[in-house]
């Protein structure tokens, strides 16, 4: 068993992570919560696989439960979605002091935090993230919220959760492109902050070896990700650096109407074009695009979106990071180590090749 405090003062929390933590996790739940009511928040997917037994676990100890349950996908963590379930909460007739559970992925976990947050003007939440990209990112560091049309996470705020439980076993049922999904943010950490991690994920056989030590990969990211945290809660300087890939990874996932490309995929192609980009300006060591690529291409993530540059640049302007007249990005001066560095809007197209 694994245990990351992450220290936010009287918002501090900790990151359990454990192979078969699952079976316990009523119990823990029950632990933090005098709740009399619980709302499991879930998608249909991982209802179908983990619902019934998590309703189980917690009415065993107590808690009148109910689950929620939202059709999967990123074209669901909507405002009509989140609406839906704080209407939920309020015919269940939940109070201050009950208590949301995330079950899920990412979209899970942004969409049942954001209602935790907004519903009675915030109550109790906790984090049961399913997937191998919500374990080592999302379900870490408050970040709740839900899409507009006008581009992702635009509605949200920062609530953390009471605790994050991370049972690594649940990862069995994921598919391999969401393996790899997941694994792109993991890459992404590497680039930007320990070269080992890098080079161990570039260095596993094959998926089975990765999924034999996939809790020191998750432990390693989620500690990563709260030292960040610690420093910069509300995403103002340090935090951007988890940002690596994203802008442009945002707006090939919005581009495609986050139908073509999962959130890791759009990250990988940000991740190698812009550093292709920076190497070639000489702002980034030799050879680091290059290693990127091949740790990409070993567990089947995308190089390329095959998008014209001018419509990348038009979604990416309606980008929620794109401040005034400027944009930041991050930079990998090498593997291991990221830099926010402001950039002009009309030196982006420059950064795009
Ligand atoms: N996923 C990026 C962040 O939490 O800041």
């Amino acid at each position: 068993m694994e245990k990351i405090d992450v220290a936010l003062g009287q918002d501090s929390y900790t990151i359990e992570i454990a192979r078969g933590l699952w079976k316990d996790v009523g119990t823990k739940i029950r632990s933090l919560s005098k709740a009399e009511k619980v709302a499991v928040i879930t998608d249909d997917t991982v209802d179908a696989l983990y619902g019934k037994a998590l309703e189980e676990k917690l009415s065993k100890e107590g808690f009148m439960v109910r689950r929620f349950i939202f059709p999967h996908g990123e074209h669901h963590k909507t405002l009509a979605v989140f609406e839906t379930m704080v209407r939920a909460c309020a015919q269940f007739g939940m109070t201050r002091s009950d208590l949301v559970v995330a079950l899920g992925g990412g979209v899970v976990g942004d969409l049942a935090g954001f209602v935790a947050a907004s519903f009675l003007r915030g109550i109790d939440f906790i984090q049961i993230p399913t997937t191998l990209l919500s374990q080592i990112d999302s379900s870490v560091g408050g970040k709740v919220a839900v899409d507009l049309k006008a581009g992702k996470n635009l509605a949200g705020a920062f609530y953390q959760p009471k605790a994050v439980f991370i049972d690594t076993d649940l990862l069995a049922t994921l598919s391999t492109r969401f393996l790899h999904d997941g694994l792109a943010e993991a890459i992404k950490y590497g680039c930007i902050k320990d070269a080992a991690l890098f080079a161990k994920i570039a260095g596993y056989a094959d998926d089975a070896a990765l999924l034999a030590d996939i809790d020191s990969v998750v432990a390693t990211c989620c500690a990563i990700k709260a030292r960040i945290v610690e420093q910069d809660e509300f995403d103002t300087g340090l935090r951007m650096l988890l940002n690596f890939g994203h802008t442009l990874g945002h707006a090939v996932e919005q581009h495609f109407g986050y139908s073509c490309f999962t959130h890791g995929e759009g990250v990988a192609i940000g991740m190698y074009q812009l550093t292709k980009r920076t190497e070639e300006l000489g702002m980034t060591a030799k050879g680091s695009a290059e290693r990127i690529k091949s740790v990409l291409e070993k567990y089947n993530l995308p190089l390329t979106a095959g998008v014209e540059k001018a419509q990348l640049l038009d979604t990416m302007a309606r980008d929620k990071k794109k401040n005034g007249n400027s944009i930041t990005l991050i930079i990998l001066q090498q593997i291991g180590e990221g830099v926010l560095q402001k950039v002009d809007w009309q030196e982006v197209p420059k950064y795009l090749g």
